[in-house]
């Protein structure tokens, strides 16, 4: 039973894991991807194919991937073609070969023992189990990024050719990556580009309307009748637009407005428990994005948290920064970078949001203006020093 005093009838739905039943707005690219692996129903062990997603913060890629292997089961099944899908985040898997291949076989076989194999044993484990079993794998890699950037490029290129140099005739392992940043591209060899390049799905940013009608099948299932009107729900949309079309960011804040009209017994989501909700959700602050940040850049995250917790001030110059930076080294025993490598780490902070970095106008020299945007000081030096704690 429901709790009749809640807004909520379903607060899963809005939960971060939850996959929709269908994706709004992604038909097209769904069709696309279905097309890229049609070969795993229609010519099995034919071919192997590798195909590529890229978009933005919540674009819903990881949501199209799952949704599509789920689809593709059941195809399969119908069809009795042997045929799996793993799904694997590399970052959760600090972009290791070894813990993804490790993850892999032991989702293929439960009991595998955790220790004494190496990266190439695995590889060649999971394909002698995939023989063992004439299977089909399609293996998602989201957040590929990940993996290129702890293992370089060989990894991917080894995934991509570990089938061509066996003697066995059957194609059997097929690559779907994801990341959120094109550019990842460039580093790759050519022939992995090349056939990446010709299997790209990219998603584009969810436009306002677009966004609300995600919400409103998402607030259709989690909410009581009438607890969220319409205008509540373009409220939320045209805060997640400016956050280049999160759907999380906007799924997030639904699910939070409806707590604070729950805390005020309130019968209805209003405009202002929206506005209440914004402050608690940081788009850009999640862990999954600050969380493959280094040591060092961490420094400089909280370096800057504390900056603008001790002066009530809109900008801190670069110089202010580097010098609360080294502060921080010291706290932790460590020795502080040179002034190149902190703004390495500065320019890797340009990828939040929160953070904001612009070139001071009124200064002749490199000057730059550091401002917090979307979180209070306070909040951000706490999750940074949580996260240093982890490292
Ligand atoms: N078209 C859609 N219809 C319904 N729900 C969607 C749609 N797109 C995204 N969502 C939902 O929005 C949330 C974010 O989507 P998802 O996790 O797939 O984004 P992403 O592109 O993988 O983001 P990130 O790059 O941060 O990993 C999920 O809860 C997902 O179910
Ligand atoms: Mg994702």
């Amino acid at each position: 039973m429901s709790d009749l005093r809640s807004v909520f009838v379903d607060e899963g739905v809005l939960d971060i894991n939850y996959i929709p039943p269908k994706l709004l707005h992604r038909n097209e690219e769904k069709r696309l991807l279905e097309h890229f692996f049609d070969y795993l129903l229609s010519a099995p062990y034919e071919m192997s194919q590798r195909a590529i997603i890229v978009g933005g913060v919540g674009t819903g890629k990881t949501a199209l991937a799952q949704l599509f292997g789920r689809e593709l089961l059941e195809k399969a099944k119908k069809r009795r073609v042997k045929v799996r899908y793993i799904h694997v985040n590399c970052r959760e898997l600090r972009g290791s070969l070894f813990m993804i291949l490790r993850r892999v076989v032991k989702i293929m076989r439960p009991d595998f023992p955790e220790r004494g194999y190496a990266a190439n044993e695995l590889m060649e484990m999971l394909m002698q189990l995939l023989a063992e079993e004439d299977m089909q794998l399609l293996l998602t890699l989201d957040e590929v990024d990940s993996l290129i950037e702890t293992e370089g490029t060989d990894a991917l290129y080894t995934l991509t050719r570990v089938q061509e140099g066996s003697s066995e005739e059957s194609r059997r392992l097929s690559l779907l990556c994801i990341t959120k940043d094109i550019n990842i591209l460039r580093k790759l060899d050519k022939s992995t580009l090349s056939s990446l390049q010709r299997s790209l799905i990219q998603l584009k940013e969810y436009s306002s309307p677009q966004l609300s009608s995600i919400l409103l099948s998402r607030a259709e299932a989690a909410f009581r009748k009438e607890a969220i009107p319409l205008e509540v729900i373009d409220f939320i949309s045209e805060l997640a637009t400016q956050e280049h079309g999160d759907a999380r960011y906007a799924i997030d804040l639904l699910w939070r407005a409806g707590k604070y009209a729950d805390l005020e017994m309130s019968r209805q989501i209003n405009v202002n428990h929206v506005r209440k909700a914004v402050p608690s959700v940081f788009p850009t602050l999640k862990e999954e994005y600050i969380n493959h940040l280094n040591l060092h850049e961490l420094y400089v995250l909280l370096a800057i948290s504390r900056f603008f917790k001790s002066k009530n001030l809109p900008n801190a110059s670069t110089g202010e920064v580097e010098l609360l930076y080294k502060v921080v080294c010291e706290e932790y025993g460590e020795k502080p970078r040179g002034h190149t490598q902190f703004w390495k780490y500065l320019n890797q902070l340009k990828g939040f949001d929160a953070v904001n970095i612009k070139m001071d106008s009124s200064s002749q020299g490199r000057t730059q203006l550091i401002s917090l945007t979307k979180i209070p000081a306070e909040d951000l030096e706490k999750e940074v020093l949580r996260l240093i704690e982890q490292k």
